[in-house]
């Protein structure tokens, strides 16, 4: 047998019968079938079927023996049509391979579980064994996906005058909102490194020295309470632009974008990707990630059901709140199912859900007895009522607290609704963010972005003045309701950067502490510049269709930031400890 591979098992088709190959790869599974054995060989392109003949191929049938599940096996053979046999559910089901010789390479201690693309086996006994899990088709399928999606992204960047770059993994605090990871150094003892939360302020930096355009595909580190889409390491394909608008840097991510969806799962993506104001993302959804795939819109009805009765809704609107209606056409939900709407809307601060609905006999519901006949006929011409609809209201007196829960309820009904058609996108950028948000824990401004977002220049007076009515030249491109990545334009003046520092609260000291080196390179001729960064995590879950990030992380973390495979993290001895100058406070 020739050592060398010629061919990967699942490439092999009808075209091939009559050559002679040598396939090296797992096997899958093996059957023995009266003298005769099948075992089906699986590599990283798919399974192929293996027959071999003990009259035709004695030492071959001999190596099979003892052949067992996951051994790694190299054999020769030639290739042949299965004639009546084909197997429809195999892209190699029209061919065999009968075997003339077969070597064991390496062999396999029982398997915890099948490499089948379903299994049963526990979350966490699947990352103990990444590397079996990682054997598994589904999963080999969306590592090939991410690595192509990469190419993709790195040649039409590349193509379009990015220059590729890499900033340092050792460096400080970039404040990205989330917890830093820190590293002791050993040579300055009691001083410690910051992973980067991102790389936002060396590609600034690399504006600043004449770059032009940089990109890079990096890993980002943030000590943050993990969710089902976030990771406290996870990759960004991060990018930088100078002499730009926001309309530049949307439309070359609209271009990027739609590469990747048509070269990696052949989606055209809408180009331009439609904008939507900030303001107007709130007003008509609630939510500043809006999933446009489905209408459902918020209306705003507080001057109608505000003048009413009922004291749930009147007191939110004369307290300068919101009172916001869902229309859902014809939809009959049950008393208890109206009921658990309220628990929808709880855990973000609204006190519950109001409805009423326009049936055949009449207006039925909650709220139906509040309701006189001029309300009545304003809220069916608001809404533009038809027999049969319910109306879902929510209200607070704090117009954000209304808008983030109806814009869930929204979420909530699309869900249960089916509102949502299978195979459908939802395309959008959500553009002029507030520049600041109110901490509530310290009652002060704090950035929405970061603090090197650019204001609109007809709102920078406001700086000084009303800082939260300032809005940002910052944008954040959104898919399927899922933010997929942000950036924004920058400071690039030191005297606009200074104001932004006080309107959060900084003295010049502590911003020359935090930033004093991206200060300093402002001060010596910094060009205006912007850029945005993709969750490349996030986007390779849309598009293999999963709603796990460990789907789509070769070597994961779980939910408490653990590597269950290499059981990271670990303590670490007491001598390294000392080098380092770090003493570890135990709890009792
Ligand atoms: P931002 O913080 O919005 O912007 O991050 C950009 C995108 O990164 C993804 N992301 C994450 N993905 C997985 N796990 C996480 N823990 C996680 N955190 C963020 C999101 C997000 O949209 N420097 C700026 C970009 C810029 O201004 O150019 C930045 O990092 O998809």
């Amino acid at each position: 047998m020739t050592a060398t591979r010629t061919h990967y098992c699942g490439d092999l088709r009808a075209e091939h019968a009559g050559r002679s190959v040598t396939l090296c790869g797992w096997v899958h599974r093996k059957r023995d079938l009266g003298g005769f054995v099948f075992l089906d060989l699986r590599d990283r392109a798919g399974l192929v079927q293996v027959v071999i003949d003990p009259a035709a191929s004695p030492e071959a049938a001999a190596a099979a023996k003892d052949v067992r599940a996951e051994f790694v096996v190299r054999l020769a053979g030639t290739v042949a049509g299965r004639g009546d046999n084909v197997n429809p559910r195999l892209p190699t089901g029209q061919i065999e391979v009968r075997a003339t010789a077969l070597e064991v390479l390496s062999r396999s201690q029982p398997v915890p579980f099948p490499m089948e693309d379903e299994v049963d086996a526990l979350e966490t006994t699947r990352l103990t064994y990444r590397f079996l899990d990682l054997r598994r088709p589904a999963l080999q399928r969306i590592m090939m996906l991410r690595a192509r999606a990469a190419k993709v992204a790195r040649d039409e960047l590349t193509e379009r005058g990015f220059l590729e770059f890499e900033t340092p993994i050792l460096t400080k605090s970039t404040p990205e909102g989330a917890r830093d990871y820190l590293v002791p150094s050993r040579v300055a003892r009691g001083s410690f490194y910051a992973l980067p939360q991102s790389p936002q302020l060396f590609k600034q930096l690399l504006m600043i020295a004449g770059y032009d355009r940089y990109f890079q595909i990096c890993r980002c580190f943030r000590d943050e309470d993990l969710r089902a889409d976030r990771q406290p390491e996870f990759t960004q394909i991060d990018l930088e632009m100078s002499f730009v608008e926001p309309d530049d840097v949307m439309a070359i991510t609209d271009d990027l974008l739609a590469r990747v969806f048509r070269e990696t799962i052949g989606v055209e993506v809408p180009r331009p990707i439609p904008r939507l104001a900030y303001a107007e993302a709130i007003r008509r959804y609630g939510v500043d990630n809006p999933d446009v795939r489905f209408e459902l819109e918020l209306t705003d009805v507080g001057d109608i059901l505000g003048t009413t009765e009922a004291r749930f809704l009147r007191e939110p609107y004369e307290a300068g709140g919101r009172v916001a209606a869902l229309r859902v056409r014809g939809a009959s939900l049950s008393r208890k199912e109206l009921d658990e709407l309220n628990e929808v809307v709880k855990p973000y601060g609204a006190k519950g859900v109001a409805n009423v609905r326009l049936a055949a006999d009449g207006w039925q519901g909650g709220l139906a007895r509040f309701l006189g006949e001029g309300h009545r006929a304003a809220l069916r011409e608001r809404l533009e009522l038809a027999e049969g609809d319910l109306v879902l209201v929510v209200a607070d007196a704090d117009p954000a607290t209304a808008s983030t829960a109806a814009g869930r309820l929204r979420q909530h009904l699309a869900r249960r609704l089916g509102l949502v058609r299978d195979g459908s996108w939802g395309f959008v950028w959500v553009t002029d963010f507030p520049m600041f948000e109110r901490d509530p824990e310290s009652q002060r401004w704090a950035a929405k972005h970061h603090p090197f977002t650019h204001p609109r220049p007809e709102d920078v007076p406001l700086l000084a003045t009303d800082p939260g009515q300032v809005r940002a030249l910052a944008y954040d491109i959104v898919v399927n309701g899922v933010e997929v990545g942000g950036g924004s334009i920058r400071m690039h003046e030191p005297e606009i950067q200074r104001q932004v520092f006080a309107a959060l609260g900084m003295d010049e000291a502590e911003a020359r502490r935090r930033f004093g080196f991206l200060l300093e390179a402002l001060a010596h001729g910094a060009p205006p510049h912007g850029g945005l960064a993709l969750g490349f995590d996030r986007l390779v879950m849309f598009l293999a269709g999963t709603d796990s990030i460990r789907d789509v992380i070769a070597f994961p973390k779980t939910t408490r930031a653990a590597c269950l495979m290499s059981g990271a993290p670990s303590e670490v001895d007491d001598a390294q400890l000392a080098e380092l100058g770090v003493g570890v406070l135990r709890e009792k």
